[in-house]
């Protein structure tokens, strides 16, 4: 008998809040030859994935990011939420990119589609959390509640493929029942879904298992996690998370493959820590004045042209608030919402939270991106780059992420500062060539959350990166 040649599967998380670079990292590793596959396993449209090329920039939501790698299949996992009319455009746009995506994009039909009424939900219910009303706690929701007498809750694709008279009369219903809004309009919405299912159609290979059936061919896989460790929906800062687990053993629930197949886990941690949507931060410049300021209403109007255009960077910089540095580390930074562009929360690499990303998630190698604006610090007031070592709760020092979320938000963040980097790391591309202060910060982190880092982001372009 002749032995099956087994792949294997690595899984990529984000170990923050999101907006790592997570796209951009996929992409790198992408390049390396090594996977056949790149794969997603939670979320949807409320993601976010930035990639440039060549001076063009493409946001992606809902396709996996190793579109630019033209000879890597894309596999969207059975623990996605899809929207489908807008997947359906972001297909459009990436093939106006020039890349044709039709013998490339493998679809789960087990994928849970959001219909209209969770949409209209997570926009009224998410606003506490701010959300980016994308219907995912809604859908996720729905998926657990199953049925409601004999109607379905919840749509899978399979669903509106083999059932599209079903499928329309749950949509309709469903949205009904909770009174959101007029039969004819939602009726109008339904066909609009069957429809973008039908033209979707071709993505969807019927075989669930087809995936595995591809490592079983050879055929590497790498997932990529959407959201991040600290939006995990039980690990994270609960309420203020997303729907879905984001964390890396999720890929073996979400992403339709047996745990066997498990190589490695990469995790991707971001320099200067960011956050969209409220909850609890303990590493943010300006604390509560920030997580205001940046929230859901208010957020809409400080967007990226405004803060340029009415604030001046030298002065934030000069100032002893770090509220105000906070704000000129997003304008130096572009640290505004992919999905949402909102201004994201900015704040101290927090080595608290990543050590608990690299347990949670058996995090083997990272990749620290955003490097290059470390820098800015050398700009600041401060005597160093300041890095959160620990927390201090009820006048008593901790080493840990509490769970509750009201003891995490009275932690105030213990901060340690380390050298200043004043040289421009953007057009370096080897490790000799950084700074002492660069190579005995990149130590500092490993030996303090016990994980290597084997490469490091320094600039948004597709080449900006070190390997270590
Ligand atoms: P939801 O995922 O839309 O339910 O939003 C829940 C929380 O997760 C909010 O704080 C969002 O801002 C955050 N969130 C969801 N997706 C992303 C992402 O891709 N990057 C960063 N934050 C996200």
């Amino acid at each position: 008998m002749v032995s099956a040649i087994l792949g294997y599967s690595d899984v990529l998380v984000g170990t923050q809040y999101g907006d790592e670079g997570k796209g951009k990292t996929v992409d790198k590793k992408t390049k390396s030859g090594m996977y056949g596959i790149v794969a997603r396993y939670n979320g949807g449209k409320n993601a976010g994935h930035t990639l440039e090329e060549k001076g063009r920039k493409i946001v992606l939501h809902q396709v996996p990011s190793a579109i630019f790698s033209r000879d890597i299949q894309l596999y969207i996992g059975s623990g996605c939420a899809l929207d489908l009319e807008k997947l359906e455009r972001e297909i459009a746009e990436i093939t106006s990119f020039g890349i044709d995506l039709s013998n490339r994009l493998n679809i789960s039909d087990k994928a849970l589609i959001t219909c209209p009424h969770h949409i209209m939900l997570d926009a009224e219910l998410g606003k506490e959390l701010g959300t980016t009303g994308s219907g995912m706690g809604p859908a996720y929701a729905d998926r657990a509640m199953r049925a409601e007498g004999s109607r379905l809750k919840h749509l899978r694709f399979a669903d509106l493929l083999d059932n599209p008279s079903m499928a329309i009369e749950v949509i309709v219903e469903n949205a009904m029942d909770r009174g959101l809004d007029s039969r004819e309009r939602i009726e109008a919405k339904a066909h609009k879904i069957l429809e973008a299912a039908k033209n979707l159609e071709q993505y969807v290979p019927r075989d669930p298992l087809w995936l595995l059936s591809q490592v079983n061919n050879g055929e590497n896989v790498l997932f990529e996690g959407a959201q991040a460790t600290l939006l995990d929906v039980t690990h994270g800062t609960v309420p203020f998370v997303t729907a879905s687990h984001t964390i890396a053993g999720n890929a073996y629930v979400g992403g339709d493959l047996p745990p066997k197949y498990h190589r490695k886990t990469f995790g991707v941690a971001k320099a200067i820590m960011s956050r969209v949507g409220n909850g609890p931060f303990v590493s943010e410049f300006g604390g509560s004045r920030s997580e205001h300021y940046c929230a859901e209403e208010r957020g809409k109007r400080y967007t990226k042209a405004y803060e340029r255009t009415n604030y001046n960077v030298e002065e934030l910089l000069k100032s002893d608030d770090p509220f105000h540095t906070g704000i000129a580390l997003r304008i130096l930074g572009e640290e505004y919402g992919a999905t949402t562009g909102r201004p994201r929360r900015l704040g101290m690499l927090d080595l608290v939270a990543l050590k608990y990303a690299v347990d949670l998630n058996g995090i083997d190698e990272l990749h620290l991106t955003k490097v290059d604006r470390l820098v800015d610090f050398s700009r600041t007031q401060l005597p160093g780059i300041p890095i959160v070592v620990a927390y201090e709760v009820d006048g008593r020092n901790i080493d840990y992420l509490p769970t509750s979320t009201d003891f995490l938000k009275t932690a105030k963040p213990i901060i340690e500062y380390r050298p200043h980097i004043k040289e421009d790391l953007s057009g370096m591309r080897n490790f000799s060539d950084l700074p002492p202060e660069a190579k005995e910060l990149i130590r500092y982190i490993e030996t303090s959350v016990g994980c290597k880092i084997s490469s490091i982001g320094v600039g948004p372009e597709r080449e900006q990166y070190i390997d270590l």
